[in-house]
């Protein structure tokens, strides 16, 4: 490898970075950060790997979703079950449909920082920095808010262990015991069309459960049916934090970011040539990579050279971020440049951040039938070209939020205003990414 090191990234140019004040404190808090303890391990991140390199060639299936931008103020014990008890439904859903095991990653415990297209926001005749997410400055509309504040990295790093910790004990701890599939159900589920689908779904394998326990097999027999695995992930946008964060593994002596088990690029930030792509090349993890409407096939062939250049399967997700209107244009070229140069890549769909639109009573939106769309045309790609659709990439939380437009509970233009919370951009809530899930479960039945 070229002279990779940890801050080789430094060297390179650089987008989306925020301007502190006070470089010197920043270099304090990155020092103390880079002795703390990891927050995941490398073996964890192998596993995943592992796991993702199967997805590739067809025999499992990423769940990748959660917030766009993970804050301060909504980090409860409740939101952080409400999103696994999400992940729990969904991954039945899939499971149930296509018999293959469903890869669940967070877009949690550490996804904090944000690009913003413009470096200024103006709000009635004042402006000020643009909000780049907690771990970098507040989000109220003031110039003290907007400040940078280097003591924000350690407040990410505790709420991200804290977070962690939790994750880890609904995963091990019985929680996700399948004979509880049942008591998954969201309180508001209860009342929607898709609420009735899941409780259908849930009756289902609740009898095959009864019939496997009569034939000798229980979740005290195989422990498989009581504990799952949840992996975090997030953008690695933010390299000083990244940097303190990242370790050598004591087994393979190889470089891992332990901020996260897998980290991606943003659609703003994948220059092969610049400081993102450069610290990504020489840590371990697995990494995805956002392709969005300017990524070209050629550069996206330098960016998996540069990422992975020994092909090894696990290593890369591609995100296809298009919108449902472009991706009929953009996708068919990546995919057929990638299966020309025999690249191992594993295909995910992000049908939101092509898909935002400003609502007429002003708010940021995502139609839920752009998302379908997309999703539908991402699958129907694929089965045309003969590659898999492996996962799916979506901005979701398990609160009863109205931030998307549409779906079966439908969402209007004016209930946007009751629940809309994000800190960045419109996620689904429970009822719409279920009936996303039942979705994908029907379209990839019918396309493998
Ligand atoms: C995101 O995932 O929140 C994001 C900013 O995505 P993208 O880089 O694809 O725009
Ligand atoms: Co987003």
């Amino acid at each position: 490898m070229h002279n990779w090191s940890p801050s080789s990234w430094r060297e390179k140019p650089m987008k989306h970075v925020p301007n502190y004040e006070n470089i010197k404190h920043l270099q304090e808090v990155e020092k103390v950060i880079s002795t703390y303890p990891p927050l995941v391990f490398a073996g964890e991140a192998r596993d995943l790997k592992e796991k993702l390199a199967l997805a590739s060639e067809g025999k499992a299936f990423l769940l990748q979703g959660g917030d766009c931008a993970e804050s301060f103020i909504e980090h409860n014990p409740d939101n952080i079950r409400d999103i696994f008890r999400l992940f729990l439904q969904m991954s039945v859903v899939l499971i149930f449909a296509t018999s293959l095991p469903v890869i669940k990653v967070g877009r949690i415990a550490g996804q904090f920082a944000k690009p913003r297209s413009s470096d200024n926001e103006e709000i009635n005749g004042q402006e000020l920095l643009s909000y780049r997410g907690d771990i970098i400055n507040g989000i109220e509309f003031s110039e003290e808010s907007r400040k940078p504040d280097p003591e924000r990295l350690l407040k990410s790093y505790r709420q991200s262990a804290a977070t962690v910790n939790l994750l880890r004990a609904f995963s091990q701890g019985g929680y996700a015991d399948l004979e509880r599939v049942h008591s998954w159900t969201l309180d508001f589920l209860e009342n929607s069309p898709i609420g009735e689908k899941y409780a259908d779904l849930a009756g289902q394998i609740t009898r095959s459960l009864g019939f496997m326990r009569a034939c000798g097999i229980t979740s005290e027999s195989v422990p498989q049916l009581k504990t799952t695995d949840l992996y975090t992930s997030h953008e690695a946008l933010l390299l000083g934090y990244e940097e303190s964060m990242a370790r050598v593994d004591s087994i393979t002596g190889d470089w891992y970011a332990t901020s996260g088990h897998m980290v991606w690029i943003g659609d703003r930030t994948r220059d092969p040539d610049e400081a993102h792509v450069e610290f990504c090349s020489g840590i371990k993890n697995p990494i995805g990579i956002k392709c969005g409407p300017s990524l070209d096939p050629k550069t996206l062939i330098r960016l998996l050279d540069k990422l992975n250049p020994e092909n090894e399967k696990g290593r890369i997700t591609l995100i296809a971020r298009f919108g449902f209107e472009n991706i009929n244009k953009h996708l068919p070229g990546l995919i057929k440049a990638v299966n020309k140069e025999s690249k191992n890549v594993l295909w995910s769909c992000d049908p939101m951040h092509g898909n935002t639109i400003k609502s007429v009573s002003g708010y940021k939106t995502r139609p839920f039938e752009y998302i379908m769309n997309e999703v539908r045309s991402y699958m129907n790609i694929h089965k045309d070209l003969g590659s898999y659709p492996g996962g799916i990439h979506i901005e979701m939380t398990g609160k009863n939020v109205t931030e998307c437009v549409g779906g079966a509970v439908s969402i209007k233009d004016e209930d946007l205003s009751s629940r809309y919370h994000t800190h960045c951009d419109p996620r689904l809530n429970a009822d719409q990414a279920l009936e996303l899930a039942f979705l994908v479960a029907d379209e990839i039945t019918s396309t493998i």
